[in-house]
C-alpha cells in the first residue's frame, strides 16, 4: 500500500460498535494507528507486553529499519558517520537534528570539554563505595549525585537544560573514570582540555601522576567509533527509560541516572560484557562452540548467545557490521591477534547456517563484536558497559530534551489488565 492508497482512518469493530482510529505515516514510512481516544470510544486498552507494537511519541532524532537493517541519525546513515564524522560532532547532530556549521562546533566543543571537572565534593562518593562494586552502578549513583550540585536542574526552562545537558556530556567521561581509578585505587586524574574527548578519556582512565602519558591516536579513533555506533537508537530500553523519568517533571540527571541502571542489564547494554565472557569460556575450554550453540538453543539452559537477536532488527545490525570490520581493521592497526575473534566468527557462521537462528531472524548486534574492539583497546571487561553509556549519553540527552519540548507529551502512566482476585472480604488473622 502506498501513501496515496492508504485509508485515512483503521475501522476496529468490537462486538456490534465500531469505531473510526486516524491513521498516521512517519516520513520514512512508517505506518500508526492512532489509539489515543480507543478507551474513551470503545471502552477498551490495548494489550502489548514490551511494548514492542507501540509508538510512545514522535521523533526527528533517529531512524532505524529492522527488517533493512538500517539505520540514520537525523537523516545520515550509520554508515557514512562512522567514515567522515566524529563523535563530538554527532552529539551536536542528536542535539540540534542538524550537523553544525564549523562556529557552532567550535563553540560546543570548546563548551563540552570546558565542563569536564567534577566538583571536588562529589569525588567523597566515589570513595565511600566499595571498589569491587560494578561501575554502572557507580555511574548511576554519581550521575544521580549531580542534581545535589546542580541544584537548579529542574527549572527546566530551555537555558536550564542545555546548561544541563553540556555538563552531563562533559562530566561522563570524567565519572566513568573516576569509577575505574576508584576500582583500581589509582588516583583520579583531571581531564586535559588540550586532548579530544576520545583522548581524554583514555588519558583519565590510563595516566597516572607519575608519568606523562599521551593517548595512542589509533585507539583513540577506534574508541571515537564506538562511541558514535552507540549514540543513539530510537525508543529502546533505557532511552524509554529516559522519557519516562523525565515525563514526571524529574530533571535530566535524575532521568539519565534511570537510563544507565537500564542500560546495565545484560539483556540490554550489559551484553557487551557477557558476550566477551561468554567468548573467554569457550577459549578456556568449558564448552566447544558446537556445545554453547547447542545449550543457547534450547530453552531450559538458561543460556543465550550473547550478543544476538535484537527486538527491532530482523536483519544483520549494521552497527556490528561496521564493528565486524573495525575488529581486523583495530587489531591489524595494533598488531595485535585476538582468538575470541576467531572464536566469535565460528559462533556467528554457526548461527547463519542453522534453522534455529535462521527461522527466528537472529544476527549479531551491536555487542557481538564490540567487546572484542574494547578489549584490544586495553579497556577492563567490566567497564565495557560504562563506555556503552558514555556513547549513548547525547541520545538519552537528545531524546530527554525532545520529549519536554514535545506539546503532546503526558507523563508516562501504561495501564494493565488486572488478573489478580475479584473483591473479598478481609479475613482477621486468627481466622486464616
Ligand atoms: N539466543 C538464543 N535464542 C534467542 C536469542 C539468543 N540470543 N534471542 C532471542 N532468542 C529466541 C527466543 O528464545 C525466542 O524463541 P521462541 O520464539 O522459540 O520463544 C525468539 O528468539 C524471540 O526472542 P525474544 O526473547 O522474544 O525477543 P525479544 O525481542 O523479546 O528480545 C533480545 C530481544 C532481548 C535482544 C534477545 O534477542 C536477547 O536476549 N539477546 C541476547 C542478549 C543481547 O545480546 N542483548 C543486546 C541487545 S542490543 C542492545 O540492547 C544494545
Amino acid at each position: 500500500m502506498t501513501n496515496e492508497t492508504l485509508p485515512k482512518t483503521a475501522k476496529l469493530t468490537l462486538g456490534d460498535h465500531a469505531i473510526d482510529l486516524p491513521v498516521m505515516v512517519g516520513t520514512a514510512g512508517e505506518v500508526a494507528i492512532d489509539i489515543r481516544q480507543l478507551r474513551a470510544k470503545a471502552g477498551a486498552i490495548t494489550y502489548d507486553p514490551g511494548l514492542g507494537n507501540t509508538g510512545a511519541c514522535l521523533s526527528k532524532i533517529t531512524f532505524l529499519d529492522g527488517e533493512q537493517g538500517v539505520l540514520r541519525y537525523a537523516g545520515y546513515p550509520i554508515e557514512e558517520l562512522a567514515k567522515s564524522s566524529h563523535f563530538v560532532e554527532v552529539m551536536w547532530l542528536l542535539l540540534h537534528q542538524e550537523l553544525p556549521s564549523a562556529q557552532q562546533l567550535a563553540q560546543f566543543t570548546h563548551d563540552i570539554t570546558y565542563h569536564t571537572m567534577l566538583h571536588e565534593d562529589l569525588k567523597r562518593l566515589f570513595s565511600s563505595l566499595p571498589k569491587a562494586g560494578h561501575p554502572m552502578a557507580v555511574c548511576a549513583a554519581a550521575v544521580g549525585a549531580l542534581s545535589t550540585f546542580y541544584q537548579t536542574a529542574g527549572n527546566q526552562t530551555h537555558e536550564q537544560n542545555w546548561i544541563d545537558a553540556i555538563r552531563l556530556l562533559a562530566k561522563m567521561p570524567t565519572i566513568a573514570a573516576y569509577s575505574y581509578k576508584h576500582s583500581i585505587g589509582q588516583p583520579f586524574m583531571y581531564p586535559r582540555n588540550d586532548l579530544s574527548y576520545a583522548g581524554n578519556i583514555l588519558h583519565m582512565m590510563f595516566a597516572t601522576p607519575c608519568e606523562a602519558y599521551e593517548p595512542n591516536p589509533i585507539v583513540a579513533r577506534a574508541l571515537d567509533l564506538l562511541l558514535i555506533l552507540h549514540a543513539d537508537h530510537e525508543q529502546n530500553c533505557s532511552t524509554s527509560t529516559v522519557r519516562t523519568v523525565g515525563s514526571s517533571g524529574a530533571n535530566l540527571f535524575a532521568s539519565v541516572s534511570a537510563g544507565i541502571s537500564a542500560l546495565w542489564g545484560p539483556l540490554h547494554g550489559g551484553a557487551n560484557q557477557a558476550v566477551i565472557e561468554m567468548l573467554m569460556s569457550i577459549r578456556d575450554g568449558k564448552r566447544t562452540a558446537r556445545e554453547f550453540m547447542e545449550l543457547a538453543k534450547k530453552k531450559d539452559s538458561g543460556v543465550r548467545l550473547m550478543g544476538f537477536g535484537h527486538r527491532v532488527y530482523k536483519n544483520y545490525d549494521p552497527r556490528a557490521l561496521i564493528l565486524k570490520q573495525a575488529c581486523y581493521d583495530v587489531l591489524g592497526q595494533l598488531g595485535k591477534k585476538d582468538p575470541l575473534l576467531d572464536i566469535a566468527i565460528e559462533l556467528e557462521q554457526i548461527a547463519l547456517n542453522d534453522a534455529y537462528f535462521v527461522d527466528r531472524k537472529l544476527y549479531p548486534n551491536v555487542d557481538f563484536y564490540s567487546g572484542i574492539i574494547y578489549k584490544a583497546l586495553g579497556i577492563p571487561v567490566d567497564m565495557f558497559t560504562v563506555y556503552f553509556a558514555i556513547g549513548r549519553m547525547p541520545g538519552w540527552i537528545s531524546q530527554w530534551l525532545e520529549y519536554q519540548a514535545d506539546p503532546e507529551a503526558r507523563i508516562t502512566r501504561p495501564r494493565q489488565v488486572f488478573m489478580g482476585a475479584t473483591p473479598r472480604p478481609y479475613q482477621p488473622v486468627e481466622k486464616r
